[in-house]
């Protein structure tokens, strides 16, 4: 029987919800590939800690080089996040002809046209779909689905952790320090919630978004933010008594050949569409020119959620080097040739 052999960069709250399904959709995945889909390796910090799922020790390792140099292995997830590092990890695995799929918006906001190109070169592909907005297909839902048209706006609740903080403060009166607590415990926030509470997570996604649909640079730098941190359950309160509710919301507008991104807690009248998007959940709302208003709403943290949009990644990969297009065609696809430096 053949076989896709994969790597892991990263066990924890994502990773093992890859392994999770990966084992669990065993037959369907054959059914759909024709082959096996196996994970050989998986690179963690320490192999003696308690983990939430049982796997065979001698898959650990904590040599990044067992995964990245590793002869049988086809496919790397890198669910491990981390910038500077995670970046040489990665133009590791492209240089040795390994297809990557990751759910890092940290890096992809910053290193993803330069790791793209490197995709390119290799011949190999480089997907995402996990970095933003969770189990949503939302790149799909814009390289793909709104392809045709032409974006004028997004709107959106990018963030679990914020968005769980702020249901549990206005709807129970829960602290933002309980609230941030529990958030943690279930798996939504970063390993240091700093970029959740104070919006960098949300404006990473917003770059990703914004240079999907407008197919015109983003840079990190440019895009406003301001975070949740300072909320009080007064405010909330306040607000509430007034018919509002508060939301961790990022915008992106394009207009005359200027894009502008920014992410901000905004007040939102109770019967507003993205009001009613509660707890971890996520909404992101799409205006063409052709098709009007759509909204993309489910999921946008957790372990499942997001190991489903990982693993449709993982699909779409073994599926373009079944059929012998990896690399280039569809990489074009996804990041439009605009992106790409001009001088290399
Ligand atoms: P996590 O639970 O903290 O897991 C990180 C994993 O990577 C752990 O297994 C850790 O090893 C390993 N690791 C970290 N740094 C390493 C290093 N330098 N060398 C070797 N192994 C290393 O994080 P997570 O929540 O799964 O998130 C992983 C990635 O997915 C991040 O980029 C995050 O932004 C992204 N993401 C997360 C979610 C979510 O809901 N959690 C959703 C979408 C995207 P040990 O287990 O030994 O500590
Ligand atoms: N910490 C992120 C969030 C994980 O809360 O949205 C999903 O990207």
């Amino acid at each position: 029987e053949e076989k896709v052999s994969v790597g892991l960069l990263g066990l924890g709250v994502v990773g093992s919800g890859v392994i999770h399904l990966i084992e669990d959709h065993q037959e369907k995945l054959a059914h759909q590939l024709g082959c096996k889909v196996e994970v050989v390796k998986a690179l963690v910090r320490d192999i003696e800690k308690a983990r939430n799922i049982d796997v065979n020790q001698e898959i650990l390792t904590t040599d990044p080089d067992d995964v990245l140099e590793n002869p049988d292995i086809d496919l790397v997830i890198e669910v491990m996040g981390g910038i500077d590092h995670t970046r040489d990890y990665m133009l590791k695995a492209f240089s040795n002809k390994k297809h990557v799929v990751s759910a890092n918006k940290d890096l992809v906001a910053v290193h993803g046209p330069e790791l793209q190109e490197a995709a390119v070169k290799n011949n190999c592909d480089f997907y995402y779909e996990a970095s933003v907005a969770g189990g949503i297909p939302i790149l799909r839902g814009i390289n793909e689905g709104l392809s045709s048209d032409h974006i004028q706006k997004i709107m959106g609740i990018v963030n679990g952790t914020t968005n769980y903080i702020l249901t549990k403060m206005d709807e129970e009166g829960v602290s933002y320090e309980d609230a941030l607590a529990e958030a943690q415990r279930l798996g939504f926030a970063e390993s240091d919630p700093t970029s959740d509470v104070e919006g960098l997570d949300a404006a990473r996604k917003m770059a990703i978004l914004g240079r999907l649909a407008f197919s015109t640079p983003v840079d990190l730098q440019d895009v406003e933010v301001e975070g949740i941190h300072g909320i009080e359950l007064k405010d909330l309160r306040y607000a509430s008594q007034l018919g509002y509710t508060m939301k961790l919301i990022g915008f992106a507008n394009f207009f005359d050949q200027e894009l502008e991104i920014s992410v901000q807690p905004t007040l939102l009248a109770k019967n507003h569409p993205l009001a009613s998007v509660k707890n971890e959940y996520n909404a992101v709302y799409v205006y063409g020119e052709a098709v009007g208003e759509t909204m993309f709403y489910g999921p946008g943290a957790g372990s499942l959620p997001t190991a489903t949009a990982i693993l449709s990644d993982v699909i779409a990969a073994i599926k373009a080097m079944r059929l012998g297009v990896s690399g280039k065609q569809l990489n074009d696809m996804q990041f439009p040739k605009t992106l790409l430096p001009k001088d290399k």
